[in-house]
């Protein structure tokens, strides 16, 4: 036997797209959160994540704050940096996806262009940009990490909403206003979203 048909052995005995999405029973795709610094992305993220496992969906989550200290442990917070993490992100989701996981990313992700990339990156029907839209005065409010009171008194350079941009996403494929539902009430407005589009079942 030669290489070529090898070649075409092994490619008859892959395990397709189709095959991982009939044994998952949903199909893969990434929920791609995007806001501001303490806007809630990380916990809507955890809660969707949740329900989704609750019903026997494969999952994972990747996180800005967790992958920062790993994977990207060599970035910081220039326009640069931003747009190599996110480009990072985007293709570890896109080995996610073709692994037949529903993946949630957590990031700020400020820039539109590198959220348009990640989507191109990704099929038709597999990229849900989901905008957890907090207005900055509440997002500064909770402050979870103190970060940004650290920012308004220039201890922290480049800070999103401070003295580096956030584009807002046009439109988004889901939006979550945090301060109009609870935390469930976010992660099932999600829910509803991946039934509609046929991601899982009814
Ligand atoms: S992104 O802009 O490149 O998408 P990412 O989501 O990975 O950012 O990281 C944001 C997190 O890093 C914030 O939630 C915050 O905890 C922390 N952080 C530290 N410095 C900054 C900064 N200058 N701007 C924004 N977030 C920062």
């Amino acid at each position: 036997m030669d290489n070529i048909s090898e070649n075409v052995v092994w490619h008859d005995h892959s395990v397709s797209r189709d095959n991982r999405i009939e044994a998952k029973g949903h199909r893969p795709c990434v929920l791609w959160f995007t806001g501001l610094s303490g806007s809630g992305k990380s916990t809507v993220a955890n809660a969707v994540d949740h329900l989704l496992h609750k019903q026997g969906a494969h999952t994972y989550v990747l996180d800005g704050d967790n992958i920062r200290h790993g994977l990207n442990g060599d970035l910081g917070f220039t326009d640069k940096d931003r747009v190599e993490n996110i480009r990072r992100i985007g293709e570890v989701s896109k080995l996610f996806v073709d692994a037949g996981l529903i993946v949630s990313t957590a990031f700020i992700s400020p820039f539109k262009a590198d959220r348009e990339l990640v989507r191109k990156l990704l099929g038709e029907g597999e990229f849900f940009e989901v905008f957890v839209d907090t207005p900055i005065e509440v997002c500064e409010q909770r402050d979870p990490k103190g970060l940004y009171k650290k920012a308004r008194a220039g201890e922290i350079r480049n800070f999103t909403g401070v003295d580096s941009a956030y584009e807002l996403p046009e439109s988004p494929d889901i939006h979550i206003k945090t301060t109009e539902h609870d935390i469930e009430g976010c992660a099932q407005l999600v829910l509803d979203a991946l039934r509609k589009a046929g991601v899982i079942g009814a």
